[in-house]
């Protein structure tokens, strides 16, 4: 039994098979509609668990999907609904999940509420997104720039804004792929050291570039997210709109990027503050090829989990 905990946290080996099965599984669904089921059914007779603390559109809907086209079955379980949000423990929760379900993912919103499920369940735990990481979206992104520009290893991202969770799993992929990146963004939003360490130590380029232009220059993929995330109090949206004005991703930045530059932003985006609508609908955007491989990549997570 494997959790998928974070990508730091799991073995290159095991990242690349996924990535691999990933693609195998959408290659072999090319053109079907989208309820057909998967011809090996590896899920059959298994029940998954989608616990969501916050909102979600894609992980809820892409998880839900996956599991059912690998033949299982799913319950999604709001966390104020369940005796999680109202004092019973995690380390309960988790056991008591444990005897009804075959695998849990969980969106929640301290990093430590994760691992507290992680050990206590008997039953593999995924990470559906915390404060802190965004490790199935990454995933998908690097699923997303090799299906159109081949192995990322050796490539420049440069990320532009808030130095946040998905940035944080962005660093953790570059430790573990051998990919540099380059973070653009003011100093009070870089993100955590501890993890440009980690990926410096395995031997990636980690730059931090205040300049956005001259950051852009040479990347292969620019990347940004929401300037305001979930866990982010909402008194901090005018004082983080004055920080990363400077920081939006439009097509000025983005033409001073190699000319075969991709765009990605793991969505929901605020159209016309961190990028523009011609940027996120342009050439150099595959935000939605992002959105789809959440299925795909997330399909292959949950098989690993499962040794199947
Ligand atoms: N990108 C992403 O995780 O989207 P949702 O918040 O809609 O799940
Ligand atoms: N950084 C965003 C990602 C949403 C998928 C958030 O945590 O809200």
């Amino acid at each position: 039994m494997n959790h998928f905990l974070d990508i730091h946290t799991t073995a290159p080996d095991d990242l690349r098979a996924m990535l691999d099965m990933a693609r195998q599984m959408k290659d072999a669904r090319n053109g079907l509609p989208k309820g057909t089921l998967d011809a090996d059914q590896p899920l059959k007779g298994q029940m998954v668990a989608l616990i969501f603390e916050k909102p979600s559109t894609r992980t809820r809907v892409s998880f839900d999907v996956g599991v059912r086209q690998l033949g299982g079955q799913t319950m999604v379980l709001s966390g104020s609904d369940m005796q999680l949000g109202h004092g019973e423990t995690i380390a309960d929760t988790a056991r008591v999940l444990s005897r009804y379900v075959d695998l849990i993912m969980i969106r929640t919103f301290e990093e430590e509420t994760l691992l507290e499920m992680a050990e206590y369940a008997s039953v593999p735990v995924i990470n559906g997104l915390t404060n802190r990481t965004h490790p199935c979206q990454i995933m998908a992104d690097i699923m997303t720039y090799e299906e159109h520009r081949g192995p990322i290893k050796g490539k420049k991202v440069v990320w532009s804004g808030d130095g946040n969770n998905v940035c944080a799993s962005f660093l953790h992929a570059a430790g573990q792929l051998g990919f540099d990146v380059t973070f653009t963004g003011p100093k009070q939003l870089d993100p955590e050291a501890e993890w440009i360490e980690l990926a410096r130590s395995k031997g990636s380029n980690i730059e931090i570039e205040r300049d956005p232009v001259k950051a852009v220059q040479g990347a292969d993929l620019i990347v940004t997210d929401t300037w305001v995330s979930m866990h982010d109090p909402e008194s901090a949206k005018e004082r983080r709109h004055n920080q990363l004005r400077g920081y939006q991703v439009n097509e000025a930045l983005m033409a001073q990027a190699k000319p075969d530059a991709l765009f990605m932003h793991c969505l929901p985006a605020h159209r016309n503050d961190e990028a523009t609508s011609a940027v996120m609908d342009g050439p150099h955007s595959v935000i939605f090829d992002e959105a789809e491989n959440r299925l795909h990549a997330q399909k292959a997570v949950m098989r690993w989990c499962l040794g199947k």
